[in-house]
């Protein structure tokens, strides 16, 4: 798997490039974040969006847990979803352009998983970003940014309803859920997992669970956001803003009052 060549290794301290020379852990890192953190999150937040099949009053409560971060959100985001996106995606673009061998994960090039994995790479790539645009606060100074956190099912079901997006969704959806699902299994080529035909085979089978499974939910997600009444789910999420008001503001009456029955305590 390392395919370093003895005369660039010679040359190590000169002309051989940084990729190269440090193939082996690249790949590692590359294989590692494929899996965790970018993996876990998209199973995150398939399952997240997903929610939305319960009712908006249960997606609302979902993104109101996340983004009761507050002002860490988007340091959580950028540290372990999109830095970690951005270097497996520049790793997979040069594998894909042929300047890194590729794993070595398959044993011939012809091999439709393959030519598959590359495929679902470049196309959930290009699906991210325009998702990021379209939904994410970022995408707002660029016209973009549809997603309102405090109205969530009614402004993600405004966004994907017309047909052409959901169906663009749903390629870019599934797509990324056959990357990670054919994912794991060459990652468990790399890692030393399954080495015997016998036991990548069983692999075949865990990549296909989980593939199913995933699939299943971002689909449902999908028609979830789609089945969902828009005037009716803005009244849930209005009531649902009033609540979280009134509480935050019982908390801070709370917060208020209790110097003032310390002081009279004292007295
Ligand atoms: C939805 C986000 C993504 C997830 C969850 C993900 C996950 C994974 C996983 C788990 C692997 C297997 C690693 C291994 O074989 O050791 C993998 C491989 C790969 N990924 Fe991604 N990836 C994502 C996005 C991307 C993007 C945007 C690209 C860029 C085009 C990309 C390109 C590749 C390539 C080329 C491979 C195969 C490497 C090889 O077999 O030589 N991936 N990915």
């Amino acid at each position: 798997m390392h395919q370093v060549s003895s005369s660039s290794q010679s040359a190590d301290a000169g002309g051989v490039p940084f990729l190269e020379r440090h193939q082996f852990l690249i790949y590692r890192l590359f294989s590692l974040a494929g899996l965790v953190p970018v993996g876990a999150f998209l199973v995150v937040h398939l399952l997240t969006n997903a929610s939305v099949l319960g009712g908006p009053e249960v997606f609302q409560s979902r993104v109101d847990m996340i983004h009761s971060l507050g002002p860490l959100l988007p340091v959580v985001e950028w540290a372990f979803i999109f830095l970690p996106m951005l270097f497996h995606a520049a790793v997979g673009m040069a594998i894909i352009a042929g300047g890194l061998p590729n794993v070595g994960s398959y044993t011939y090039s012809g091999n439709i998983r393959y030519t598959l994995q590359r495929v679902t790479g470049m196309i959930a790539f290009a699906f991210i970003l325009w998702h990021i645009w379209q939904l994410h606060a970022m995408g707002k100074p660029l016209g973009g940014g549809a997603f309102d956190p405090h109205h969530a099912a009614s402004t993600a079901a405004t966004a994907l309803r017309p047909m052409l997006v959901a169906v663009l969704y749903a390629i870019g959806v599934l797509s990324a859920v056959y990357h990670l699902a054919n994912g794991l299994w060459s990652l468990g080529v790399t890692w030393g997992i399954w080495t015997s035909p016998a036991a990548m085979r069983r692999a075949s089978w865990l990549s296909v669970a989980v593939g199913v499974a995933l699939g299943s939910a971002g689909l449902g997600g999908l028609a979830g956001m789609r089945m969902v009444d828009v005037e009716e789910a803005k009244q849930v999420e209005e009531r649902m803003a009033e609540a979280r008001e009134m509480l935050s503001g019982k908390a801070a009456a709370q917060a208020a009052v209790v110097p003032v029955e310390d002081g009279s305590q004292g007295e």
